[in-house]
């Protein structure tokens, strides 16, 4: 007893101490060219404070992509059958060798257990040291980098090391070598023009699509309200239940908040119902996520997102997440450095959740190519684990037409590492819904519906034949060499997403993007769950399976408009999928 309690008394430090020298062995683990618009500005301070995240390898994940293609796909018995937060848990949580081998090489720098703060399934360790420590500990220099244009400063190494016998039971650690900074995180706002207060042309005709039958209002072909997106897409008279355990939530990001005031005009002018009841919605700050209310700086992204995704599905409990990002490094100020990872800090949050949203929409996104490939892969098994749980996850594609990126002001081509079309992350990520846009009605591609096909994900096999149908029919060496025909291709579905009648600042505007899109999407969601709670039935999940099989005859087909990009013509809208609007509206 004595000898027991003495002994777990000992400093895990003497311990480590006691390792056989293969201790010291380093191996590089991972090193990168930082990109040309990033120049040295000088050394870091050494006492300058890094929250640092170390991924430890999920030892089970293929067993839960398993799960998850199984209780995705309508045609297998177990459709519905959600997993717990427990049972996901249990298939990402690292194997123990890999905990004790990091948490012991942790000791042995002085980091104990208190200094260590874990993900919910304890995939993730992230402890806060100066840059001396980590300096040490990964064998490695930091310096402070300066962007040529825009004049931000991070904290970055272009190389790290670990113990040889450490390489295997760690994914990645950040920031280390990102130079491609979530910073850049971008809303998929198209534009935003000024309107005037009442809606234009409501004594316009009905419009008939002679294709689908749907007759609208006239106006819905140049103001977008809730009104005309129920009509579009067969939702009228359809009221949803505040009481059946459903639920649906939008996400921000970049210090936007979506404002209460605004909501109430917005419900004032296009959900009388949601107006008398004052309805609104709850807000969760993450990583100090803004949440002023300030009526001057109404975010209209947010705004837009809440006003849609809610008012389509009122009165279902409603939530908006507000996650922070660190502002940039500022040189000489000793503050813990930026470290602007919002998916992994939401992903944190809502995973830790007992009862996450059941669907939840995003409306922002990166290129591709900004991301580190082990990042994204470790941010896209995060929404793998949410999609497990029952948790639908729609994302804007971009707003970039095809490869979505900012193309050479001077050339219009896109400058890519390797000559190959970007795709948009998160929207790359197979186990989310891309949402792409359209306009009009009837309905044909918005140009700057965001659609491709990603480098670093793998085309998945629900799409298989569907993509391969659009490429068959693509005339022969279309694009040759621009783009990855192996790839996730992007959007799987599509809305609309022009000429959307928001509320901002208490004045209406018109905005566009396929920022509009994903929250339409998630709203039909959410009335599409209410519908199946009300029989008893699970919630939808994740959706892409569902979509591409028994589901593809719900959508319209849209099959006129392209997505020109890259100092190219785009792809068309054509019959089936496409790389413009996926499998429709
Ligand atoms: C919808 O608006 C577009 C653009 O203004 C116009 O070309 C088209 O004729 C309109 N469609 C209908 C049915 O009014
Ligand atoms: C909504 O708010 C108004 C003004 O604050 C109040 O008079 C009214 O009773 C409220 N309605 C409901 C249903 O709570
Ligand atoms: C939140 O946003 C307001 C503007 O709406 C700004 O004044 C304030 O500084 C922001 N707070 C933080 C912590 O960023
Ligand atoms: C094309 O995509 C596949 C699947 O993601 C990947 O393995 C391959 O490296 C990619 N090729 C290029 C040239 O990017
Ligand atoms: C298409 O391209 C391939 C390879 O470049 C070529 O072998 C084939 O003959 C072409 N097919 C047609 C129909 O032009
Ligand atoms: C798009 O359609 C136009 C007109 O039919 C055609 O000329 C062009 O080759 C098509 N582009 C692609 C990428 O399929």
């Amino acid at each position: 007893m004595w000898l027991n309690s003495a002994l777990s008394l000992l400093p895990l430090a003497v311990l480590a101490f006691a390792l056989p020298t293969k201790d010291c062995e380093l191996k590089v683990k991972e090193s990168v060219v930082p990109p040309a618009t990033w120049t040295k500005f000088g050394a870091a301070p050494p006492d300058h404070m890094i929250k640092l995240r170390i991924a430890l390898p999920q030892s089970n994940f293929r067993a839960l992509e398993e799960h998850l293609y199984e209780i995705s796909n309508p045609y297998h018995e177990r459709y519905g059958a959600h997993l717990t937060k427990e049972e996901v848990e249990a298939l990402v949580a690292p194997h123990p060798e890999s905990v004790d081998s990091v948490t012991n090489w942790l000791s042995s720098h002085g980091i104990g257990e208190g200094d260590i703060s874990r993900s919910p399934a304890g995939d993730w360790l992230i402890i806060e040291a100066p840059v001396s420590l980590i300096e040490t500990m990964l064998d490695t220099k930091y310096h402070v980098w300066k962007h040529a244009t825009t004049g931000e400063y991070l904290v970055r190494t272009t190389s790290y090391s670990l113990p040889k016998y450490l390489l295997d039971h760690v994914d990645l650690i950040q920031p280390t070598t990102m130079f491609g900074t979530f910073r850049k995180l971008e809303s998929t706002i198209h534009s935003i023009s000024s309107t005037e207060g009442q809606i234009q042309s409501l004594d316009l005709a009905p419009i008939v699509d002679s294709a689908t039958g749907i007759t609208v209002d006239g106006s819905c072909n140049s103001t977008i309200t809730v009104n005309c997106l129920k009509q579009i897409y067969n939702a009228v008279n359809y009221t949803p239940s505040a009481d059946v355990g459903n639920s649906i939530a939008v996400t921000g990001y970049l210090d936007q908040f979506a404002n209460f005031a605004d909501l109430q005009a917005f419900y004032a002018d296009q959900v009388p119902a949601a107006a008398a009841a004052n309805a609104t919605f709850n807000v969760v700050s993450i990583a100090a996520g803004n949440n002023s209310q300030d009526p001057t700086q109404a975010g209209v992204e947010a705004n837009l997102d809440v006003q849609f995704a809610f008012g389509l599905t009122f009165p279902v409990e409603s939530t908006f997440y507000t996650t922070g990002g660190l502002p940039p490094f500022i040189p000489d100020v000793r503050r813990t450095t930026n470290s602007n990872e919002p998916y992994t800090e939401w992903l944190d949050f809502i995973l830790g959740h007992p009862n996450p949203p059941l669907a939840i929409s995003t409306s922002y996104g990166d290129d591709e190519q900004t991301v580190p490939l082990s990042y994204a892969q470790r941010a896209c098994t995060g929404f793998a684990q949410l999609g497990a749980r029952g948790v639908s996850l729609t994302v804007s594609s971009g707003d970039g037409g095809v490869g979505d990126s900012d193309p050479d002001p001077a050339t219009q081509q896109c400058i890519t590492n390797d000559g190959t079309n970007r795709a948009r992350f998160p929207a790359s990520c197979p186990y989310i819904t891309a949402v792409g846009g359209t306009k009009f009605f009837p309905e044909q591609a918005a140009s700057f519906s965001g659609g491709g096909f990603s480098d670093w994900f793998a085309r998945p096999a629900y799409q298989d034949s569907a993509v391969n149908a659009f490429l068959g029919a693509l005339p022969n060496g279309t694009y040759a060499g621009l783009f990855n025909a192996s790839g996730r291709a992007t959007p799987d579905v599509a809305t609309q997403s022009e000429f959307f009648r928001v509320f901002a600042g208490g004045v209406a505007r018109q905005v566009q993007g396929t920022s509009a899109a994903a929250p339409t999407f998630i709203g039909i969601v959410g009335l599409l769950n209410d519908a199946r709670l009300k029989k008893g039935l699970p919630s939808l999940g994740f959706l892409n399976p569902l979509l591409y099989s028994q589901a593809a005859s719900g959508f319209n087909d849209i099959t006129v408009g392209s997505n020109p990009g890259c100092g190219t013509p785009g792809f068309n809208a054509t019959k089936g999928w496409d790389a413009v609007t996926g499998l429709g509206t």
